[in-house]
């Protein structure tokens, strides 16, 4: 049977195993897909030890992504632009091919929530790895102005500078942001720490979408904080990381699983409905 899996530290609460068996039992794939934890310094030689012994592909987890993007044999564009690495498949050529599937993913759930993107002025908050994943899918989709803000405001700046020639990519300080937004997407770590990005609750309004990359069984402190405000339209991340797998399981596979049922029943599985 084709073996997958997926590679992370820590990654014994991972749900891509249940979401990829879901995706093979609905296409009639057969196929296994594990857990592999190793040590930080041991992920090269897990990576070639999986892949010698018949993988055929895996899922690359914090904090292994850019890692993987140095181990890979060929990248393809959008993982060369997010500069990681989260879905790797053995080609039948044998070549190890990284590509990265984050930021299609979030584009796709923002989609099925009918968030409109094009012409839409968007407002990225972090600047780290899950930011970079996602600028260039977002700029694809023609916002009219995509503005990031950063706690470090320098990495913000390197990142717009470096996405400049996709679209229309600015970086402002948090203090700085003004306007009214039509997409908040919160990429930061703060909800992790059950922290808040420094953002003015003013520019919170009713007919703003909310958007955190963060999910867990009840809001986020991101979302619960922007509800308080008056956002009426927000998002986590579960839909995101459906939707990525989803996106990795056709990369291997070359068919694509139906995400709405699958999500529902990982709602249902997470105690969220
Ligand atoms: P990831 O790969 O998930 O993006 P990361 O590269 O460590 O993780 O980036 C975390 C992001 O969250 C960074 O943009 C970080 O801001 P700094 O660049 O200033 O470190 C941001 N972040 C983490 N905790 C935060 C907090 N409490 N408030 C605001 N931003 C925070």
């Amino acid at each position: 049977m084709d073996r997958y899996l997926v590679f992370g530290h820590p990654v014994r609460h991972s749900k891509s195993p249940f979401i990829h068996t879901l995706f093979a039992r609905q296409t009639q794939q057969e196929l296994e897909y594990g857990l592999a934890e190793p040590a930080v310094d041991e992920f090269a030689q897990a990576l070639r030890t999986f892949f010698d012994q018949g993988g055929k592909g895996c899922n690359v987890t914090v904090p292994f992504k850019e890692l993987a993007f140095t181990l890979v044999d060929c990248l393809s564009p959008r993982a060369k632009r997010a500069g990681a690495v989260n879905t790797i498949k053995l080609t039948n050529d044998g070549v190890l091919l990284g590509d990265n599937t984050d930021g299609a993913g979030l584009v796709a759930d923002l989609k099925s929530h009918g968030v409109t993107l094009a012409d839409s002025r968007i407002l990225l908050l972090g600047a780290g790895g899950a930011a970079r994943g996602a600028l260039a899918p977002l700029l694809a989709e023609l916002p009219s102005e995509l503005v990031i803000a950063n706690r470090t405001h320098t990495k913000a700046q390197q990142l717009a500078a470096e996405f400049h020639d996709l679209g229309p990519v600015t970086a402002q300080t948090y203090e700085q942001l003004a306007g009214s937004f039509d997409l908040v997407i919160n990429s930061t770590s703060a909800s992790l720490q059950g922290e808040l990005p420094p953002l003015a609750p003013a520019l919170i309004h009713t007919d703003i979408a909310i958007y955190d990359m963060m999910y867990g069984a009840s809001d986020t402190a991101f979302i619960s904080w922007a509800k308080q405000h008056g956002a009426r339209q927000t998002m986590d991340g579960l839909g995101m990381l459906v939707e990525q797998a989803a996106e990795a399981f056709t990369v291997w596979r070359g068919i694509r699983p139906g995400t709405k049922q699958v999500l529902r029943e990982l709602k249902r599985n997470l105690g969220v409905i």
